[in-house]
């Protein structure tokens, strides 16, 4: 029970900071420069959009690790997993991103489902490649509790004043 607390705090803590952080790092740095340098893709809409930045990039990965390395002083993960959980959640952010650009959906439109897990699995996925297996049990429950802790989350960062959208 404790090992599986543990396992999952070990995954679910870097995805969790390295996901909210960029939008902290908006706040910070009002001048802040787009992760696909503004360009287009070939349906002519924004390759990711404004509301992905190298900064919160950066950010989140830094942050995530920064995390993970905390943890793992009391035992809990370690420092390459957590990078590579970092690394994976900002992929799988900007992916969703991608995807929404090419659905037509403008910076911010929420997609369910979409904006809650596709940086989770994308971490996941990037963890089982590079670290190691992920107990199932564990996966399923992140899959589960994620989304809510999402929404919840996102309100209280819009109530706060750090997203301009409540999701
Ligand atoms: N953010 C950032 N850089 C990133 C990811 C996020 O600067 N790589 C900041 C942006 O200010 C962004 C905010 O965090 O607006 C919230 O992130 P998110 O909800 O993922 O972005 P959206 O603005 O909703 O854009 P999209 O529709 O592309 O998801
Ligand atoms: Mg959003």
């Amino acid at each position: 029970m404790t090992s599986l607390l543990i396992q999952l705090l070990a995954l679910m803590v870097p995805c969790y900071v390295a996901n909210a952080f960029p939008v902290v790092m908006a706040k910070l740095v009002k001048h802040r420069h787009p992760l696909d340098f503004g360009r287009k893709f070939i349906d002519g809409r924004r390759v990711l959009g404004d509301g992905k930045s190298i900064e919160g990039f950066i950010a989140g990965i830094l942050l995530g690790s920064l995390a993970g390395w905390f943890m793992s002083l009391w035992g809990i993960g370690s420092l390459p997993g957590a990078t590579v959980l970092s690394v994976g959640t900002m992929l799988g952010d900007a992916l969703g991103s991608f995807v929404k650009r090419r659905l037509g959906l403008e910076r911010g439109a929420p997609v369910p489902l979409l904006d809650q897990l596709a940086f989770l699995l994308t971490a996941m996925l990037l963890y089982w490649f590079f670290i190691g297996t992920i107990n199932l049990v564990i996966a399923v429950i992140l899959v589960i509790i994620t989304p809510p802790i999402h929404i919840i989350s996102n309100f209280f960062a819009y109530k706060l004043g750090l997203k301009s959208e409540p999701w």
